[in-house]
């Protein structure tokens, strides 16, 4: 091995380090190219790389891609700024407001698809052998996007659910459990943890443990016990939505990565100053317990360059997975994983409320894909998050105001 060129899209980014890291542990890379249109960008994060495979860095997108075995797409249309602002409008006109999920979520998909879009051509017209893998949010859509023209070759991942499994199963101590975790990104639920064809997710649900561990903490005993399941984090928006209207998280990443990209303050402090934050909420992310996108994505390049047969939580195309959804619909389902790629493993039917629910954002996903000003409306209106057709017009204007690119939208 150690013949694969990987390229990074958003090379400039700010957590590219994490998966240099990752890759100098590992001997299947021996080039990187770091691709981002912004040079300064690139740049400061070229200077923190240090050892690992030879390194190439460019804002020629073709000349990227060229020759690439593995390309990961992360990129962040329109930045933290645009995160800022995504976040800030949903928060002003009294919905949620967060990255992926809701109002929020539905701008980022907006300014995203296109790019989304023209990446994946690029990529079928220069690399059409490559293998992609998503980390671009929100990744569910993003990754149907792309898979439009790339089919099974694009592969979305994230690290949350990998994070919650990890937590239940040190709540349980148990290791090589099989988790029945299913529904769409930042949308899953955990309905079962399964040793030697034994469920232990019940005695979990009776016990007392469930302080022990985030999500037990974050939803709370009693409605983990109603449900008899375990949430994605992210469900919690809209469980207890009055509860988690937040919106300043983008504006306080932007704030203190601009120090860094400055020149003012370097990475690792930069990293820790983010990972205290969760760490404040007794929360973990940049730990192989919280999953860590690097680690999901290492894992995943492993099993299909080395052809060994790895089981991940990834988003793909459902085909017959969940009936909630249409066999086209990108879920995230775990998948048994080789060389020819990642398929869906048999697993439990959402019950109708959770199906209910993934069934109307994934709508929502497909009007944010169509790009008019009349999908875009609706998504808006019709979302679970959104309350009023006048505030769903009032988002829409000024996301169309606000963000280059969407003045089609106007
Ligand atoms: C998790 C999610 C990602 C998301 C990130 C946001 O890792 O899986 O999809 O982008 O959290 O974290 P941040 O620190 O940027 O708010
Ligand atoms: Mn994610």
């Amino acid at each position: 091995m150690g013949r694969m060129r990987l390229v990074i899209l958003g090379g400039g980014g700010f957590r590219v380090p994490l998966v240099h890291k990752a890759l100098v542990g590992d001997d299947l890379v021996d080039e990187l190219v770091l691709h981002d249109v912004d040079a300064d960008r690139l740049e400061a994060i070229r200077r923190v790389l240090v050892g690992g495979p030879r390194l190439r860095a460019t804002t020629d997108l073709d000349e990227a891609l060229r020759g690439a075995d593995f390309v990961f797409s992360a990129v962040r249309v329109g930045g933290l700024a645009g995160r800022a602002a995504d976040e800030g409008i949903a928060r002003a006109h009294g919905v949620v407001g967060q990255e992926t999920v809701g109002a929020g979520g539905i701008a980022y998909g907006l300014r995203t698809v296109p790019v989304a879009r023209r990446i994946a051509e690029r990529i079928a017209a220069v690399a059409p052998d490559a293998w992609v893998v998503n980390f671009t949010n929100p990744a569910g859509l993003i990754t149907e996007v792309m898979a439009e023209r790339l089919g099974e070759r694009v592969i979305g991942i994230c690290d949350s659910p990998v994070g919650l499994c990890n937590r239940v199963g040190k709540a349980l101590g148990v290791t090589g459990a099989e988790f029945d975790y299913a529904g769409l990104n930042h949308l899953g639920w955990l309905q079962a943890v399964r040793v030697d064809g034994q469920d232990l997710l019940p005695g979990l649900l009776a016990s007392d443990r469930l302080a022990g561990f985030e999500e037990g903490r974050l939803f709370g005993a009693e409605w983990l016990r109603a449900l008899g399941m375990v949430p994605n984090e992210y469900l919690h928006y809209y469980y207890s939505t009055r509860e988690s209207f937040g919106g300043e998280r983008g504006a306080f990443l932007l704030r203190q990565q601009e120090r860094f990209y400055a020149g003012e303050v370097d990475w690792e402090t930069t990293r820790l100053e983010r990972e205290s934050t969760y760490m404040a909420e007794g929360r973990e992310r940049d730990s192989v317990e919280g999953g860590g996108y690097e680690h999901v994505a290492l894992a995943l390049m492993n099993a299909l360059a080395r052809d060994e047969r790895t089981e991940l939580i990834l988003n793909v195309r459902n085909g017959s997975a969940l009936s909630a959804v249409d066999g086209d619909a990108i879920v995230e389902v775990p998948c048994a994983v080789d060389g020819r790629g990642a398929r869906p493993r048999p697993v439990s039917q959402l019950p109708d409320h959770a199906a209910g629910l993934a069934r109307s954002v994934k709508a929502v996903d497909r009007l944010v894909a169509e790009g008019t000003r009349a999908a875009a409306l609706k998504a808006f209106a019709l979302h679970p998050l959104v309350d009023s057709v006048a505030v769903a017009r009032d988002l829409l204007d000024a996301y169309a105001r606000r963000h280059p690119g969407l003045e089609h939208l106007r």
